[in-house]
Order: C-alpha cells, then sequence, then structure tokens
C-alpha cells in the first residue's frame, strides 16, 4: 500500500537570468516578492526543520510516526534543493540588502541549532508547519498559480511544495505532542516561528521593492501598505488559530480537489518514493 506522504523527485524547468520576470505571480509586486521570500526563507528553514527533526528520531517510540517524520524530512529535502535551483536567478539580481539579511538569516537558523534545546527546535518547526498548512491550502485554492500573468515554472514549484506542505500538516504537530506536549510552549513556538518568518518576508519585500522599483518604476514597487497588509494583517487570523489551546491540524477542512491533484503530481515526478 503507498504511504499517504509521497516524497517526489521533479524535474522543473527553471528560468534564465534573461527571461526572469521578478513580477512572476500574476504580474502583481506585492504577491511576487512575498513568493520570493518564501523560496529564500526556504533554504535555511527547511534544512534546520530536517536537522532537527533527524535529532529527535530515536526519541520517537511509535513505529507509524517515525516513518511520517523520515517522509516530511525527504519531502523538506526536496523542496529546498529545488528553491536553490530558482533562487539563483533571483540572486543574480542586483538586490542591495540582501545578502546581509539572507547571512543574518542562516546564522539565526545555525545558532538555534547549537544552542537551543530540542524542544525549542521541535516547536519552531511545528509554530511554521502549523501556520503554512493553512496558508497552503488558501495559496492553492487562491487560482494565483493557474492566472494568465502567472509564470507557469514558478507556479509548478509552489503548487507542488504547498500541496506536499498541506500533505504533511499533521507531522510536527503529532511529533510535538509526543515528546512534549505542552500547550503553552507550543503557543509561545508558534508565535516566535510566526514573527520570525513574517519579519524575515516585511525585510525581504522591503529590500525588492526597492531595487525593481528603482530599475523598473511605480509598477515594481510595492506599497509599505500592502507590505503591512501581507505581512502582519492579513496572516492574524490563520496566527490566532494555531494559538488557541484546540489547535491541530487533523481538524483542517482539505478539499477532496487537493489529493487530485497530488495524484497528478504523481504522475508528473521522475520518480516516488
Ligand atoms: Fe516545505
Ligand atoms: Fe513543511
Amino acid at each position: 500500500m503507498t504511504h499517504p506522504l509521497t516524497v517526489r523527485m521533479m524535474a522543473f524547468e527553471v528560468p534564465s537570468t534573461e527571461d526572469f520576470n521578478p513580477l512572476y505571480i500574476a504580474g502583481n509586486a506585492t504577491l511576487s516578492y512575498l513568493h520570493t521570500a518564501l523560496g529564500l526563507y526556504a533554504v535555511y528553514l527547511e534544512p534546520f526543520m530536517v536537522k532537527s527533526m533527524r535529532r529527535v528520531m530515536p526519541q520517537i517510540r511509535d513505529e507509524a510516526l517515525r516513518e511520517s517524520v523520515d517522509r516530511f524530512c525527504r519531502q523538506e529535502s526536496q523542496h529546498y534543493q529545488k528553491h536553490a535551483d530558482f533562487n539563483k536567478v533571483v540572486l543574480a539580481r542586483n538586490y542591495p540588502g540582501l545578502e546581509v539579511r539572507m547571512k543574518q538569516l542562516r546564522d539565526e537558523f545555525d545558532g538555534y541549532l547549537r544552542d537551543r534545546s530540542d524542544r525549542f527546535c521541535i516547536g519552531f518547526v511545528e509554530g511554521f508547519e502549523s501556520y503554512t498548512a493553512q496558508s497552503a491550502l488558501t495559496m492553492v485554492a487562491s487560482g494565483l498559480y493557474e492566472h494568465e500573468l502567472t509564470d507557469p515554472r514558478f507556479a509548478k514549484l509552489f503548487k507542488w511544495h504547498l500541496i506536499e506542505e498541506i500533505e504533511h500538516r499533521n507531522v510536527a504537530y503529532d511529533i510535538y505532542q509526543h515528546l512534549y506536549g505542552s500547550y503553552l510552549v507550543r503557543a509561545y513556538m508558534c508565535w516566535r516561528a510566526q514573527r520570525h518568518l513574517f519579519r524575515f518576508y516585511a525585510d525581504c519585500m522591503r529590500i525588492l521593492s526597492a531595487a525593481e522599483g528603482g530599475r523598473g518604476g511605480a509598477h515594481y514597487r510595492t506599497s509599505f501598505k500592502h507590505r503591512l497588509l501581507f505581512s502582519r494583517i492579513s496572516p492574524f487570523a490563520k496566527r490566532l488559530r494555531t494559538l488557541l489551546p484546540g489547535y491541530t491540524p487533523h481538524h483542517l477542512r482539505v478539499p477532496a480537489s487537493i489529493s487530485t491533484q497530488a495524484e497528478q503530481l504523481s504522475s508528473k515526478a521522475v520518480s516516488i518514493q
């Protein structure tokens, strides 16, 4: 029988630096920079998540959970490797301040692995995942990846990533509950991990907007109001939900169309495990 968490090896067409359009999502600056920020964040967050999860594997006393955690790690490893290919195209453009911000991000995750407890790291993973599972459902349903002004090469990358985020939505929560279970620590780590993500989003959007706006004019700029809306106001309800004592990703409503799309992805994969 196939496992519900499918590890897919994908082969995506990556744009060249010459035909890269920075407004690749719906021709919209804010939405495109938000996706770019997610791709940049993923290449340091996801290795941190995989290392954090692998470190506590010997403590898992449940065979099925151990298998799910292993598959979670293998899915996340594919995600950051594919984002790294696309990020090269992004980073080939001149974005003053981005390199310094990326280095800060990498140092923070390295520091967490070096100095913080397993409970902190697993709590951080769970805090991030509990937000992204909800966000992935919204993004996939939004129609943005089918928009006529969206670059299909980026659309395929993000859709694959987000559908696998939905597939493995329960794993971080389950391992956190299995090993630690404290509600207060979980709520604190949700707040902390999500704050970390949205600070990076806000910084990244500001840096990209300044550089692309300088090159291309007003259409390539994001306003302070839009950045505030996307990095603070619109995520608020989803963030709040993860803090509630009764929150569990097991209760998220997943439309049947997600499993159809997941099957389509599997049929397009180079190989699946
Ligand atoms: Fe991921
Ligand atoms: Fe994930």
